[in-house]
């Protein structure tokens, strides 16, 4: 219920908890330069508030745990799998539905099957997961976001539509080269923004017209529905769980990664109608997942994922959600950091390129800004740009089209107090941000670079 209050009320009380250790700066600075200024290379009893990311890190319910402990471990057949399948064909009545250990490997085995060199996938962004899934088979990945979706300061309610003119244009030419079109709700490589209902059915309308399929990339399809009950006209009144049946509706079949809004802590699928495809992916899942009623999963994992899908569109929780993620871009934007607006569903971006304006993109101002927030409150965060998609397909290093950094909220983890901790330790290092040095890249590997990229501070 709204009833108006200005305080955000976390819908639980709670359960069980996790200690945390803080290191002092100078223990800080240490491990950092022991990781090699790369966050992902720390060990995370070292981090105090970790928003490197919201995937797998949320808090379970007591109804999962609860859950959990009906786990059957059959290898066949398992009732926890049939739990599962039911839960998931309540939200998206696919016919086909494969469990994978994330969602790398539904697109993995999805691209593997449809994918190939000389094929083309569009999607508004592609996470970069996807992306190389998709290169990995020689196939190309385009992006083909709106241009409000490019601009971090332009206001729009949906800055992650597709750009359906660019859409019409790629199929007119290259139709019969694009195996199916994606749409990633919500867009997290582009802020965490949401894609509109009447934007999923223009998309739809141009698949159909071109006999191509549309894919859901809808690791946080809640917060999307979320988004379209709020702002979208005509969907006050419509339950989340309709929307989200809605949004489905419009689609031919599904990545997703159980770790985000299903509020588990590991688990995805692939889900679609076509028979022969799912003759191929199922051939496929068995050869690197296992057998297709478990696929990489315990069967306690496929129980915890049926109940956090109901818990997922429980308008409280969402309201809640949405909320807390606002209030740390409020606070922040009140400081004058430049942010991503309006704020995403699972995360703030930080505009690294503005707010360290001094620093040239190859520079890596989100590698620079991640690393001094780790440093001055032990704040882990992610880069999202010229680190993660710098590297071009001829091998040459560009400006990514943003430099971001990106403080991702996990479901149900940190209370009010933890994000007024963040918002100081960001208040704290815009006060001497331009005394902050750029980073040079001591590695950098060839695909998926900021999991393992190896960094040194330039000098003064
Ligand atoms: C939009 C999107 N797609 C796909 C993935 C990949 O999912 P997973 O990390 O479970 O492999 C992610 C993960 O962050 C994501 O945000």
């Amino acid at each position: 219920m709204d009833d108006g209050f200005r305080t955000i009320i976390e819908p639980f009380r709670i359960h069980s908890v996790e200690p945390m250790r803080m290191l002092d700066r100078a223990e800080r600075q240490r491990r950092l330069a022991e990781a090699e200024y790369n966050l992902f290379a720390l060990h995370a009893d070292d981090v105090l508030i970790d928003l490197l990311t919201d995937s797998g890190t949320g808090a379970m319910s007591s109804e999962q745990w609860a859950a959990v402990q009906r786990g059957n471990e059959a290898y066949a057949g398992a009732p926890s799998w049939f739990r599962f399948e039911a839960a998931v064909k309540e939200l998206f009545p696919f016919r086909h539905v494969l469990p994978t250990h994330q969602g790398r490997a539904a697109e993995r085995i999805l691209f593997s099957v449809v994918g190939g060199p000389g094929k083309v996938v569009p999607n508004n962004t592609h996470f970069d997961t996807t992306r190389a899934n998709i290169e990995a088979t020689g196939a190309e990945a385009v992006d083909l976001i709106i241009p409000e979706g490019r601009q971090p300061r332009t206001e729009h309610p949906f800055k992650g539509n597709m750009d359906v003119a660019a859409l019409e244009r790629l199929l007119a030419g290259r139709g019969g080269d694009v195996p199916l079109v994606m749409l990633t709700i919500t867009n997290n490589s582009g802020g965490g923004q949401p894609v509109s209902m009447a934007n999923m059915r223009a998309v739809r309308a141009v698949c159909a017209r071109h006999g191509r399929p549309l894919f859901l990339d809808a690791c946080r399809f809640a917060e999307n529905a979320w988004f379209i009950k709020t702002r979208e006209a005509g969907y006050a009144g419509v339950a989340v769980a309709d929307i989200v049946r809605e949004m489905a509706s419009l689609a031919d079949g599904m990545t997703m990664s159980a770790k985000k809004d299903p509020l588990a802590n590991i688990g995805g699928w692939l889900a679609f109608n076509d028979d022969p495809l799912a003759e191929q992916c199922r051939n496929l899942e068995i050869l690197t997942e296992g057998f297709p009623t478990y696929g990489g999963l315990a069967g306690r994992d496929l129980e915890a994922i049926a109940v956090g899908l109901r818990e997922a569109v429980d308008e409280d929780y969402l309201r809640y959600r949405i909320a807390s993620v606002r209030y740390l871009g409020d606070a922040l934007r009140r400081l004058g950091v430049p942010v991503v607006v309006p704020f995403g569903g699972h995360a703030i971006f930080i505009d690294a390129r503005e707010f360290l304006s001094h620093l040239p993109p190859l520079s890596y101002p989100g590698q620079s800004l991640a690393c001094a927030l780790y440093v001055e409150g032990g704040v882990r965060s992610c880069e999202i740009g010229t680190v993660m998609f710098g590297r071009q397909v001829d091998g040459t290093e560009q400006p990514a089209p943003m430099d971001l950094v990106r403080l991702a909220v996990p479901r149900r983890t940190y209370t009010q107090s933890h994000l007024d901790y963040v918002i100081e330790v960001v208040e704290r290092v815009a006060a001497k941000a331009g005394d902050l040095v750029g980073m040079k890249a001591t590695y950098l590997p060839g695909r998926l670079r900021h999991f393992t990229a190896r960094f040194q501070p330039l000098p003064h």
